[in-house]
């Protein structure tokens, strides 16, 4: 008989951790924490509830991931983002169990022009990326790599939660009421990643206990003009969206932000994909399912 596998899923109302909710494959007992049962910002609590649960694996799909925000609060991006982690990967290290730490391809710099591969040294040019790639550092530090498995990943999307996907068809539908156009910055490439495919990855990596660093994304490659204009012409095929608005291409240097992002973030997730035994799904097909899922009413 298999053995059930006991889950301390943290941001169980996040949009990665709904999908890791309704994506649950058999044989795990999970329990679910939200920002009610468990507090990120406060380190000992985090390493009480490992403690209290002792669970198998962590699976750490909370985060504070407003990314503009983060530069005036990063006290509590830190400690969100590498304080709680730590406080898991200590309390694991006293009680036995596995870390599975979701992080982001804005650990990196975006300056090179070929996907980043696991093993690259990270080089954040925000204080979240910096916040998260300090979370992997700790994780690294408290725990043996045969007891973390850190699985990056980029623009996520769902069909709930905060995500680039339902803001731009509430925008389409608004600017084309309006006549007017959208203007979306067209010099940031990555790769849009469904939280759907997101939480299958993770719950492969546990069911393989596949541990280290890896990248996991879906297929392709996309600027954020060419995602929204997908997105618009997705929403008008599904029926959520009458029509899409004009879509124009602009620079970052015309959209300045608080914080900056990498231009370049690709990731390598060649091995990866062949560690958890995942066939990629293209972004643009990926796309389609997700808008599926919409409500009609969004
Ligand atoms: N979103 C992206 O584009 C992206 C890209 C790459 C990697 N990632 C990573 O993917 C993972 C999942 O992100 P996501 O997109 O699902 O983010 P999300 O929708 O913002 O979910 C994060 C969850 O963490 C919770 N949280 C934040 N601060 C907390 C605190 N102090 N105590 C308890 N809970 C707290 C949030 O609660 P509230 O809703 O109450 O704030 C939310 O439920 C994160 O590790 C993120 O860094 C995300």
């Amino acid at each position: 008989m298999t053995k059930t596998i006991k889950i301390m899923l943290t941001g169980k109302d996040g949009q990665l951790g709904k999908a890791l909710v309704e994506r649950i494959p058999p044989g795990i007992k999970l329990v679910a924490l939200g920002r009610q049962e468990l507090d990120l910002n406060d380190k000992q609590a985090c390493f009480n509830a490992v403690l209290e649960h002792r669970p198998d694996w962590v699976l750490n799909a909370g985060a504070y991931t407003v990314v503009d925000r983060a530069e005036s609060e990063p006290e509590l991006a830190l400690a969100v983002n590498a304080a709680a982690p730590e406080a898991f990967a200590q309390a694991l290290g006293e009680v036995g169990g596995r870390l599975l730490q979701v992080s982001t391809d804005f650990v990196f710099n975006g300056s090179q022009a070929h996907p980043y591969h696991p093993n690259q040294p990270v080089d954040p040019i925000s204080i979240y990326g910096a916040t998260k790639a300090e979370g992997e550092r700790l994780i690294q530090k408290a725990l043996p790599t045969t007891n973390h498995c850190i699985l990056r990943t980029s623009w996520v999307y769902g069909p709930v939660g905060n995500n680039f996907c339902l803001t731009m068809l509430r925008l389409h539908r608004l600017k084309s009421a309006q006549n007017e156009t959208l203007n979306v910055v067209a010099d940031q490439i990555g790769c849009p990643t469904s939280t759907l495919n997101l939480a299958d990855a993770c719950w492969s990596a546990i069911n393989h206990g596949t541990t280290g660093i890896h990248h996991f994304c879906d297929a392709g490659a996309a600027s954020w003009y060419d995602f929204a204009i997908a997105i618009g012409n997705a929403g008008v095929a599904a029926g959520i969206i009458d029509q899409s608005a004009k879509v124009i291409p602009i620079t970052s240097a015309e959209y300045p932000t608080p914080a900056k992002r990498p231009g370049y973030s690709l990731l390598d997730c060649t091995a990866t994909r062949s560690a958890l035994e995942l066939e990629p799904n293209h972004w643009q097909k990926e796309l389609s399912i997700v808008i599926s899922k919409i409500p009609k009413s969004t």
